[in-house]
């Protein structure tokens, strides 16, 4: 990933994938890289005013619980959910989503199923939000860099959107594409990564009953900084797995070549299951801090989820196929 958080770099995460693709995107607009070490500097919690949960709203407030939920940990507070957040066509630095992405239009907005399909659909965000009754899912997520929260989503299985197409059988894949908007994402202005974001899962895993397409959390529509209007939850995989704002979403024969496999092949995978037994190649990932935390503790396998998801993983090699 391009930023960390300030006190989880390490002298010898210095020339990270971060730097590296920050140095081409500063090569390419011509930004100094003293301009581009500042971005990473920001970011910080700390300078974020104290912000309460809004007052939950209707369909969202009424979500239903569900057992797939984690029963026992502390919520991450919405501040920390809604201003850390990783959402690069708004820029690189974790403040960067909460402070520019009110300018993403979300209504009209539309989402589009289709590639090997029967019939392709195109839905609006009202269309989703009825497609199945809305749940509350509350899942832990670990982001790739070493951090983690627990986050009270509220959605829909992403099934219940797939199987209104009918795929054919012999389509393996899903492949997720985002928004772009370049009037009102600053980021998208520069090459940071491959735009749009895409992301992809094979088929088996889209349709997991613990695969969500978010709407909400914290009783209210996702804010615009977290995906709004709609963007995958995959628990048991790395945070950068969940694409936001989603477009269109195709099913293929063909394993999708992600956003983030285009910018660091050697460095994220197809699969991208959170693993503390394969290292990023540059750092650990045996242990994660918990925003809000102090001491880092261990990471799960999956995330935690390996009851529910291991079977999919059978027989695979983790570090070929991470
Ligand atoms: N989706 C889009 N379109 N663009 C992004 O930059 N960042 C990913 C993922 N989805 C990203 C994205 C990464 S790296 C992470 S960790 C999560 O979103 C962060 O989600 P959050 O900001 O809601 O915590």
């Amino acid at each position: 990933m391009l930023i960390k958080c300030p006190d989880d770099i390490i002298p010898s995460e210095i020339t990270s994938q971060d730097l590296y693709l920050r140095r081409r995107d500063f090569i390419k607009t011509g930004v100094g890289l003293f301009g581009m070490a500042g971005l990473g500097a920001t970011g910080l919690l700390a300078s974020s005013p104290a912000l309460a949960a809004p007052k939950p709203t209707p369909p969202f407030s009424t979500a239903r619980k569900s057992a797939f939920s984690t029963a026992d940990e502390s919520l991450t507070s919405y501040q920390d959910v809604s201003r850390y957040n990783n959402y690069y066509e708004f820029g690189t630095s974790k403040a960067d989503p909460s402070r520019y992405a009110d300018a993403l239009q979300t209504r009209p907005w539309t989402v589009t199923i289709d590639g090997m399909v029967k019939q392709a659909k195109t839905l609006s965000i009202d269309d989703v939000l009825k497609a199945a009754p809305l749940e509350e899912r509350i899942y832990r997520m670990r982001c790739v860099e070493g951090w983690s929260m627990v986050i009270p989503w509220i959605g829909l299985p992403l099934a219940a959107l797939l199987k209104q197409v009918e795929p054919l059988g012999s389509a393996k894949y899903v492949e997720f594409y985002t928004a772009v908007q370049p009037d009102n994402m600053p980021g998208v202005r520069r090459r940071v990564l491959d735009w749009p974001y895409i992301e992809g899962l094979r088929i088996d895993e889209a349709m997991h009953p613990l695969t969500i397409m978010a709407v909400g959390l914290y009783g209210e529509a996702l804010p615009n900084q977290n995906g709004a209007p709609m963007r995958l939850v995959v628990p048991w995989k790395y945070g950068f797995k969940g694409a936001k704002s989603i477009v269109r979403i195709r099913f293929t024969d063909k394993e999708p070549r992600t956003s983030w496999m285009k910018a660091g092949p050697t460095e994220y995978g197809f699969y991208s299951n959170v693993n503390p037994e394969v290292d990023h190649p540059r750092w650990s990932q045996a242990k994660e801090r918990r925003i809000g935390d102090v001491l880092k503790r261990p990471t799960l396998m999956f995330n935690g989820y390996a009851d529910q998801v291991a079977s999919l993983y059978s027989g695979m090699n983790l570090k070929i196929n991470f």
